[in-house]
């Protein structure tokens, strides 16, 4: 594309432009080469997650849980629906709204997904409805064991008040919540499981 647009966000692993199409703002998140990893290997992790990515958000399009619309997938860049809002670790949030976040993760977990970093910086709040984006790490398979780190990067996010409110959501919505909660009780114990740093 020829006008890359403006940039609207850079993180550690793409960075994400709005441009022009269709007469609207969209997003283009693309994911840059690094040149600190060899060439082959480098390709190989861009275009994996370029693909996980897109695969992910069409999924949930089609099941209808609240995230971007997917427009068009490349190689190494996504082309999607921009949000109007906050993201949730900007907002502070009330009971009823850490619950609808509950409930969202439940709906990505009912979808057959583990989304891999759900955290507040991955969550925007648009006209009073919780959105999720970011999908690079997410996994398209019934693995309580990643579910429940869903659940654990929460927790260790919020004050123990707001994840049990976000608990009530998760669990009322959640088509089989009880494995997922076991797992995340297993995992604490274990004392295994180092939070990756977010950024
Ligand atoms: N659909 C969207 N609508 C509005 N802003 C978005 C959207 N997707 C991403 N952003 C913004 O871009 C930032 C980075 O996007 P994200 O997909 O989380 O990539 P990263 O891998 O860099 O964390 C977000 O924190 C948010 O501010
Ligand atoms: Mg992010």
């Amino acid at each position: 594309m020829k006008n890359k647009g403006s940039l609207l966000s850079e993180g550690a692993e793409a960075k994400v432009f709005i441009v022009k199409a269709f007469g609207m703002e969209i997003l283009v998140k693309s994911r840059l080469p690094k040149d600190y990893r060899i060439k082959e290997i480098d390709d190989s992790i861009r275009k994996r997650r370029t693909k996980i990515e897109s695969r992910v958000m069409y999924r949930l399009n089609r099941a209808g849980v609240r995230a971007p619309r997917l427009f068009a997938a490349g190689v190494f860049s996504i082309y999607y629906e921009k949000l109007d809002g906050k993201l949730m670790k900007d907002s502070s949030l009330g009971s009823k709204m850490l619950k609808k976040c509950g409930m969202l993760l439940a709906e990505i977990h009912n979808a057959g997904i583990s989304h891999g970093d759900f955290t507040p910086a991955n969550i925007i709040i648009s006209h009073g409805t919780p959105y999720v984006i970011d999908f690079g790490l997410s996994e398209v398979r019934n693995s309580s064991e990643e579910m429940g780190i869903d659940l654990l990067l929460m927790k260790r996010s919020v004050s123990s008040s707001m994840f049990k409110k976000f608990m009530e959501g998760y669990a009322e919505t959640a088509r089989n919540p009880k494995p997922v909660i076991d797992k995340l009780e297993e995992i604490e114990k274990r004392g295994r499981y180092q939070i990756r740093t977010l950024g």
